[in-house]
């Protein structure tokens, strides 16, 4: 039997010797004898009655064993000119005196703090500090509007909120404290502070309740690291959901680290001492697991680079940093890749870097599309590897295991299920579908360790949302087939779930934020093809009677809305006005269909629509505006 094969199979028959045995790698201050069990809602649990500190295992740890002076961390930012390397010894102790900063500012176990920073080393160095002292922390994306940040910031109710003076974009510097305040100003929890990180390139004027960073860190006494248990919170991550609400995702603290360290050996093929560098942002559930606690767990040194893809200063960006760096494992997502490729089609940049250090390259975020798969096979000597996950599951579901056994990959698939995570695809009724055919990607329970362990303070929507669909299993949202060599192939979300350029979006909460406009009666959003960012938003509304504006302008106060509302990574930039939609009869917009037609996609008009003339309508309108068309079809 391959390695693979056995050892996944050891882990789905023997799940509990499989992870007691992973569990061994990691520092615990009291090691569990209790695995795995299950909450009275049959959710697994595991390391019930371990005792660690995370901070502990991804820093102290390493200078115990010698490791005090190696790089932890390397950071570089084309967009401010900045650059810095922490070693080991180094980051342990700004973390341990910012987590002592926090402590003086009343932050003690279990309380919540809002992270709200870009790609400064001080984003890692606030998280590493939440956990020493045992603190949650609940990292906002830097693209996220006022609005989105209250929302986060009413359901986690953080005691601190730690943000910077600015980020910086490509053209472009963005003051953080106007977004912060308006977004307090909006909700109905207040922290106890605010404490900001000054950066030069825009200093900002502290206001009541407001400390200046590097003044509490100077003034601080390193705080220890807090034993928790291993079912305690590390984090809360938002994600988008169906609704306008998003989910805040919990992760409990051992089972993460025993599943990322896991993960960084079996997937990533990483040892200590290697540089890994992860290109997403500490925003999003990348950037958590595979920017700073993976890496970090393992010994390795990572990357934290603030920057683009292309134009900050060119499409070599990447190959510059893996080559001065010499980073063994490159992690982004395929939307960065289709940016360079439009930029330098034949790879140009390429030339100016020695790149022999790199021995793989992963993409996540959304489905690594062949035509991106082949450009980058053809460019690189090294294997590409999709590999699928979520905000959720915290860690590869399935992946070509570059540390097990490497496969010969398959274009459009993410190769095989990870050890620990038992995916079936069931048909409507609930039966495992035949090899070939599409149906709802499932992970039949428990779940392995690093899967979140809830949503933040409501149990009913983590049942309803994820484990209620077929009892005993976990519902991914996802769609995709098993072929019949056991690869499995992710095509898309069943649920309002879009990806945008990387980032995962909910068009049910652009509907709610469209829908609010009062000129608008009703409306849909939907995600439409992209060649650069894979999915792009799109919306359709019909106005309220009586409506006698121009639709130009309606349509810039929607754009507008939306970016106000969530951010400009909504990147909803069209809204078409429409008399009708299509509907079935008992009233559900036909949002599938709307979705064909505007890819340019053949469709059958269903036996349930209401009123097919309404197809028409949209159709004429969409093509008005160069969409549908088999044109477009044909240039994506
Ligand atoms: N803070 C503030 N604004 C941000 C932001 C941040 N952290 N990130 C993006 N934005 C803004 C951008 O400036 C842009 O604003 P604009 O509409 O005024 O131009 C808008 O949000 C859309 O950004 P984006 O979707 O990133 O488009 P882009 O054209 O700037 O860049 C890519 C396109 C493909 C280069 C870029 O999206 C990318 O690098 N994606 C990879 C994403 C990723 O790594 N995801 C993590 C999953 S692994
Ligand atoms: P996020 O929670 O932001 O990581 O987004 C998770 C969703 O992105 C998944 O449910 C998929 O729909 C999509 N996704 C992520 N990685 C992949 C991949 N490799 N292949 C296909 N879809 C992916």
């Amino acid at each position: 039997m391959s390695s693979y094969r056995s050892e996944y199979q050891r882990s789905i028959q023997h799940p509990e010797t499989f992870w007691a045995e992973q569990a061994e790698r990691l520092p615990w201050v009291s090691p569990p004898t209790r695995i795995l069990e299950y909450d009275e809602q049959g959710h697994a649990r595991w390391y019930a009655d371990g005792e660690l500190n995370l901070c502990h295992a991804a820093l102290d740890h390493h200078i115990e064993q010698g490791r005090g002076e190696q790089a932890a961390l390397l950071w570089d930012s084309p967009v401010s000119g900045g650059k810095l390397r922490l070693s080991y010894a180094e980051l342990r102790d700004r973390v341990a005196r910012f987590a002592g900063a926090l402590r003086d500012l009343g932050v003690e176990q279990g309380d919540r703090v809002v992270i709200y920073l870009p790609m400064v080393p001080e984003a890692p160095i606030a998280m590493l500090a939440c956990a020493r002292l045992g603190a949650v922390h609940s990292v906002v994306f830097g693209g996220f509007a006022p609005h989105e940040l209250a929302v986060r910031i009413e359901d986690a109710e953080p005691k601190v909120v730690v943000a910077a003076s600015c980020g910086i974009e490509v053209d472009r510097v963005l003051p953080y404290p106007p977004i912060v305040r308006a977004a307090l100003e909006q909700s109905a929890h207040r922290p106890e502070a605010c404490v900001i990180l000054q950066r030069e390139q825009c200093l900002a004027e502290l206001g009541e309740g407001e400390h200046d960073w590097a003044t509490l860190e100077a003034a601080a006494a390193p705080a220890d690291c807090v034993p928790v248990k291993a079912t305690d919170p590390l984090y809360v991550l938002y994600t988008s959901g169906t609704t306008g609400k998003p989910k805040g995702v919990v992760r409990d603290t051992g089972g993460y680290g025993v599943a990322l360290h896991y993960s960084m050996e079996a997937v990533y093929d990483m040892a200590p001492g290697e540089v890994f560098f992860s290109a997403s942002d500490v925003g999003w559930v990348v950037g958590h697991s595979y920017i700073v606690y993976g890496p970090l767990l393992r010994g390795c040194t990572t990357v934290i680079y603030e920057g683009k893809p292309v134009r900050t200063p060119d499409a070599g960006a990447f190959w510059r940093l893996i080559a001065e760096y010499r980073v063994k494992a490159f992690f982004t997502a395929p939307t960065a890749f289709r940016a360079i490729k439009k930029e330098d089609p034949e790879g140009l940049h390429l030339k100016d870097h020695d790149i022999s250090c790199l021995k793989a390259l992963f993409l996540a975020g959304e489905r690594l599309d062949p035509p991106t798969f082949h450009w980058l096979k053809g460019m690189l000597d090294v294997p590409v590897v999709d590999h699928w996950w979520q905000t959720e599951t915290g860690w590869p579901i399935a992946a070509n295991l570059q540390g097990v056994e490497p496969m010969p990959p398959k274009a459009g698939s993410a190769t095989v299920p990870v050890p620990g995570f038992d995916v079936r695809i069931l048909d409507r009724s609930g039966h495992d579908a035949p090899a070939l055919e599409q149906g709802s990607v499932m992970i039949k329970q428990p779940l392995p360790p690093g899967c979140l362990s809830g949503i933040w303070r409501d149990p009913e929507r983590f049942q309803a949302a994820y484990m209620a669909a077929f009892p005993g299993y976990y519902l991914t949202g996802d769609a995709g087939y098993l072929d019949e060599d056991g690869y499995l192939f992710i095509m898309g979300r069943t649920d309002d779930v879009i990806n945008v350029a990387g980032h995962r979006l909910s068009t049910g909460e652009m509907e709610e934020v469209v829908g609010g406009h009062p000129a608008v009666a009703e409306c849909t959003v939907i995600g439409i093809h992209d060649a650069l960012k894979g999915q792009v938003p799109v919306g359709l509304v019909i106005p309220k009677d009586g409506f006698d504006g121009d639709e130009a302008t309606l349509e810039r106060e929607l754009v507008a809305r939306v970016r106000e509302m969530i951010g400009p990574v909504a990147c909803l930039k069209q809204v078409l006005v429409v008399d009708r939609l299509p509907k079935t009869r008992s009233g559900k917009i036909l949002r599938k269909l709307l979705r064909h037609i505007a890819d340019g996609e053949a469709f059958g008009v269903p036996s349930t629509i209401d009123d097919p003339a309404s197809l028409n309508d949209v159709h004429e309108a969409m093509v008005a505006r160069s969409l549908g068309s088999a044109e477009r079809a044909r240039q994506q």
